[in-house]
């Protein structure tokens, strides 16, 4: 297993470039189940969650070639129905490909899904539209059993108790976009990789309108044709970068940041005291000035993403003065705290929230990555930190960001990536 070694207290400089986003390019490999003829991704970014992705699409029978930059795939020889629990267990995205089944093939065979353990994850919502639409859904030995002579459109809502559920939306509107006749979705989630979704099934033949508001309306169509889209950049890890110049106080330049789905971001780092200056794709951050300490709640699109919520409490914990962090979206997805108090960190959980008392300097330490961006946290405290870090599991880092230590590395950081095992006999020799 990997392990990173990071040499904290030192400032970045220069310019980064975004990879593309995981969050739309996984919905988007997964919904190519649905379609009769080949499909060319470009801009796809190289992680272990579209590795996996392309692994359970090859199960199902369709061939994949490429796993990062343009991806081909085929789904016209695509006979299986069964999304098997090793590879579903892998990764959230992996629910992903029920709706396609189902809308393609009249039912589908599904393992309930695994991801990122960030608190309470049902898969309510996905059942819910899919029921709405005339498919018979049971579960049975771990697996979701949908079955649906003929997916007919209706009028649903897609609201739980934490706002739209992103890839429910997703999973409804792929199914629907083959159903017969007219579907309304309510309360749809309305973030970007919603609407790259439907641009990419608009191209293939669908009729979708809406998407990106919380009102999709949906038109079936026959079939979908081949086609191709290009991956739009990461609005996460353009947000992640963003604050490793901030916790570092330093400026770098970001290119390729998709700054319009950035706007609570850049307005959150703005009023903490950060100078974001936009021109084009191109952001330039700059936190070379006293920095205030400042809330944040984590929402539904457009609101402060959840999965930048750890990256700003590292950055809160570095700022003197009292914050307040709280998550709406996943209420107790604080498992970053524990890891960030190790390092010096003053926070306590409060109910629903986190109060970040700022210090003036965080202090290296080991770590453990728990999840995808935790681990992301973890890193941006640690180039911060005054000292050595060694963070372990950094296969959660890998399933969401392209050798994220490299990025830095080419800006300033300085950061190893060495195997444990060999570290660890090292240690002991
Ligand atoms: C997606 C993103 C993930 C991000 C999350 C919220 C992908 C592959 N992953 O995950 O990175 O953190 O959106 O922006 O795109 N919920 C229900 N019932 C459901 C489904 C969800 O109550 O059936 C709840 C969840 O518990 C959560 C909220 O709805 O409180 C949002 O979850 P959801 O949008 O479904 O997250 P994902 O789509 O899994």
């Amino acid at each position: 297993m990997d392990m990173l070694i990071v040499e904290g207290g030192r400032r970045l400089s220069g310019r980064v470039r975004v990879h593309g986003s995981k969050n739309a390019t996984l919905p988007v490999m997964a919904a190519s189940l649905a379609v009769d003829g080949p499909v060319t991704l470009n801009n796809v970014p190289a992680l272990v969650d579209v590795i996996t992705m392309a692994q359970l699409l090859r199960s199902l029978g369709a061939s994949v070639s490429g796993t990062a930059g343009c991806v081909k795939i085929n789904s016209q020889h695509v006979e299986g129905v069964v999304a098997e629990y090793d590879l579903v267990r892998q990764m959230r995205a992996g629910v992903c490909v029920l709706g396609p089944l189902l809308a393609r093939f009249g039912s589908a065979r599904v393992s309930l899904p695994g991801g990122c353990n960030i608190g309470h994850r049902p898969i309510d919502l996905h059942l819910r539209g899919l029921a709405a639409l005339g498919a018979d859904i049971r579960i049975n030995g771990g697996y979701v059993v949908a079955e649906a002579g003929t997916l007919r459109g209706a009028e649903l809502h897609l609201e739980g108790p934490h706002g739209s559920s992103v890839t429910a939306t997703c999973n409804v509107m792929t199914a629907a976009a083959l159903a017969h006749g007219r579907t309304i979705v309510h309360c749809a989630a309305k973030e970007p990789e919603v609407a790259s979704l439907a641009a990419f099934l608009n191209r293939l033949g669908a009729d979708i309108d809406g998407a990106g508001t919380s009102t999709i309306e949906i038109t079936g169509v026959e079939h979908l044709h081949g086609g191709s889209q290009t991956i739009v950049p990461d609005r996460i890890e353009a947000a992640t970068l963003a604050i490793a110049a901030a916790i570092t106080r330093s400026e770098i330049e970001i290119e390729e940041a998709p700054v319009d789905h950035l706007v609570s971001v850049i307005s959150k780092l703005r009023e903490i005291g950060v100078d974001v200056k936009v021109t084009g794709r191109l952001m330039n951050v700059n936190a070379d000035q006293t920095l205030r300490p400042i809330d944040v709640t984590a929402l539904p699109y457009p609101g402060i993403p959840t999965d930048t919520q750890a990256q700003f409490m590292a950055l809160l914990a570095t700022i003197p003065g009292t914050s307040v962090i709280t998550d709406s979206v996943f209420p107790d997805r604080f498992m970053h705290a524990s890891e960030l108090l190790r390092m010096g960190a003053k926070l306590q959980r409060a109910g629903d929230s986190t109060v970040v008392e700022g210090v003036n300097s965080l202090s290296g330490a080991p770590l453990m990555a728990c999840d995808l961006r935790a681990s992301a946290a973890m890193l941006l405290a640690a180039i911060a930190a005054d000292g050595e870090s060694q963070i372990r599991r950094v296969y959660h880092l890998d399933r969401g960001y392209v050798r994220l230590e490299q990025k830095l590395n080419q800006i300033g950081a300085r950061i190893r990536r060495c195997n444990e095992a060999h570290t660890l006999h090292r240690h002991v020799s």
